[in-house]
Formats: structure tokens, C-alpha cells, sequence
């Protein structure tokens, strides 16, 4: 029995390219700019204040005075915008949040000493209830606990014209509250906001990912052992993610967003492939701790690790990436030159 001829040589030999460092650099297909860059940061009231989160090492709740520091390390480094997280103190959370409707509440004053020291930083904010509810949960609730949309809605318009008169550059409405871009653009138009940007969480997983974060703000222990599955999308879903990012769109977002990033980079490229728009994916918190937790023990190299998975971001067609590890890439880039 003979075996089919094969060939002397192989016909191609993809590894020429792979032979040294500057073919690899040559060939390229997608990389990593500090422009690409966005720092989630969580600030509280106070001064002098940087408590450490323990579930995420190297990440703060910080003052207004100890932010302005880091927000000054982020323009240097390139970083074009922070999104910031408010820390609200117990005392203030109401069943309804309507302290995130407070114009000198923490978020707005926050986001007037970042413009005012920063002009040029743009600036995010998060449009969404739970810093602010007793219970934890994004939105108001009914006598049976289910999260109500409309009343939720409009409470969220309030947020956001809020955030928009102290001055913020874009608002990032994280609830998935259904009709929610609409009604807050429209408001905004009608306010005369016209330049405020809306990057929409359109496709927003109810994940267990968000630990660490809620830890962050200190709404975990508001919400106990609740969940978000009535609003956040369901991790099984795939086609229902182009259905809210279509319906984001119509309602007039200038951005839509996927959450979390890593597990969840199939849907960065559906959507990217089907509606060529902006669109940002989220690092977000436990994603984060992971690594962290890795790299602490001696698992993973650190650096290695935080660069390819931010690169695996924009390969898989994101613009951009929410991560807490902004400023220690756009660092290791630089140094890289
Ligand atoms: C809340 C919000 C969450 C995150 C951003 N905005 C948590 C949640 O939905 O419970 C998570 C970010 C992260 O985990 O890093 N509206």
C-alpha cells in the first residue's frame, strides 16, 4: 500500500514571519494605544480619603483631592477619559436614590473639579441607581420587589440632566432599563445638551462578574443576595444583544457598550460586524480580580497577561476598552515605545 506523494517542502510556511521581532511588528494586524484606553475610578466623599478595595488590588476609593492626581497621571499618559463611580454614603440611599438627583451631590461636584482642573480629560458618568437605593437594585421597585421600568426611567432622565448641567462630556446609562436612551436624549435635546455623548451599556450581561465592583461602591451588602436577572440580559443570549444594541442606536447612543469583556468577545465582534458603530467592551471588575489574583500567586506573568487580554479586546473589534488597568498599560506602552 502506498501512502499519497506529499510534497518536498510545505507549500507555506507562515512561521518565516514569526522568525524575528520585526517581521512580527511588521505584520501586525491589531494593537494597543493608550488612546484605546478608558479608567473606571470610584470616588467618595471626604478629603484626603484612598481606602484600599481588597477584592481589587491596586484600585482605591479616593476624595475629590486624591482623584485630581490620578486624573493628572491619565492625561499624561494618554488616557482620554475616566468614568467615574460614586461611593455614596449609607446615611443618603433612599429606596427611590434620589440623591442621584442632588446637583451638588457627589457625582456632580466631582465631575466639576475634573473639568474645571482638567478641560481636556473627557469625562463618563455612570447613569444608573444602585449607588444610590437602599435595596441595591438599579431601578425602583413594586410591593412585590420587581424592578419597575417606566418610573425607573424617568428618574434616570433626572440623573442624567443632572450630570449633563454639571457638565460631564458623556453618560453612560449602565441600568438596561428598556426605552432609557431615548428618553434621556431626548431630554438632553431638550435641554439644550446637544454635545453630551451617550455611550449606552446596550449589551449588559447579569454576570457574576460585577462582585468585586459592587464591593467597590458598597452596594453589595444593600442588595444582598438579590440578583439582576429581571433586567440584565441572560448570559445565554447571543441574537438578543443585536436586538438592545440595534434599539440603542434608533434611540440615539453615540457608543454602545459590551459587559463584561472577556467572556463575552463573541458579542463585541457580532456587534461591531453588524452595526459599524462605536463600540466599547467592559474589563470589569471580577475580570480584573482574576488576573490580579493570578499574577499575585505566581500563575500568570501580570504585564503579559493585562496586555494580551486588552489586545484580545481590539482583535476583537472593539474601539475601545473600560479596564482597571488603563493607566498601567498605557505606562507599560510608553516605556515600550
Ligand atoms: C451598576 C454597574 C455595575 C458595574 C458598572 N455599573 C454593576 C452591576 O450592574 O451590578 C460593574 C462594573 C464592574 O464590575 O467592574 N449599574
Amino acid at each position: 500500500m502506498s501512502l499519497p506523494a506529499l510534497p518536498a517542502f510545505p507549500a507555506s510556511r507562515p512561521r518565516r514571519l514569526r522568525r524575528d521581532a520585526f517581521s512580527r511588528d511588521l505584520v501586525r494586524e491589531h494593537r494597543l494605544h493608550p488612546s484605546d484606553l478608558i479608567l473606571p475610578v470610584f470616588v467618595l466623599d471626604g478629603q484626603a480619603i484612598a481606602q484600599d478595595v481588597a477584592s481589587m488590588p491596586g484600585v482605591q476609593r479616593l476624595s475629590i483631592d486624591r482623584l485630581l492626581p490620578l486624573a493628572e497621571q491619565a492625561v499624561e499618559l494618554g488616557v482620554p477619559a475616566l468614568a467615574l463611580f460614586p461611593v455614596i454614603d449609607q446615611a443618603l440611599k433612599t429606596p427611590d436614590g434620589r440623591e442621584a438627583c442632588n446637583p451638588e451631590g457627589l457625582v456632580p461636584r466631582t465631575v466639576r473639579a475634573l473639568k474645571d482642573r482638567f478641560p481636556q480629560l473627557g469625562v463618563i458618568t455612570d447613569v444608573a441607581l444602585d449607588p444610590y437605593t437602599s435595596h441595591g437594585q438599579d431601578g425602583l421597585l413594586d410591593d412585590s420587589g420587581y424592578i419597575l421600568n417606566d418610573p425607573t426611567v424617568e428618574m434616570l432622565v433626572r440623573q442624567a440632566l443632572n450630570q449633563a448641567a454639571a457638565g460631564v462630556d458623556i453618560v453612560a446609562p449602565s441600568d438596561m432599563m428598556d426605552g432609557r436612551i431615548g428618553a434621556i436624549r431626548q431630554a438632553l435635546e431638550g435641554a439644550g445638551h446637544v454635545h453630551t455623548r451617550i455611550m449606552s451599556y446596550a449589551a449588559k450581561y447579569a454576570s457574576a462578574f460585577y462582585g468585586p465592583f459592587r464591593d467597590a461602591v458598597g452596594s453589595a451588602g444593600n442588595l444582598g443576595k438579590a440578583d439582576k436577572k429581571v433586567y440584565q440580559m441572560d448570559p445565554g443570549n447571543s441574537d438578543e444583544a443585536l436586538r438592545e444594541v440595534q434599539l440603542d442606536i434608533a434611540e440615539g447612543a453615540d457608543m454602545v457598550m459590551v459587559k463584561p469583556g472577556m467572556p463575552y468577545l463573541d458579542i463585541v465582534r457580532r456587534v461591531k460586524d453588524a452595526f459599524h458603530v462605536p463600540t466599547f467592551a467592559y474589563q470589569v471588575s471580577g475580570e480584573y480580580a482574576m488576573l490580579k489574583a493570578a499574577a499575585a500567586n505566581g500563575w500568570l506573568d501580570h504585564d503579559a497577561v493585562m496586555m494580551e487580554s486588552l489586545l484580545a479586546f481590539k482583535r476583537a473589534g472593539a474601539d475601545g476598552v473600560l479596564s482597571y488597568f488603563a493607566l498601567d498599560a498605557a505606562r507599560l506602552l510608553r516605556r515600550q515605545g
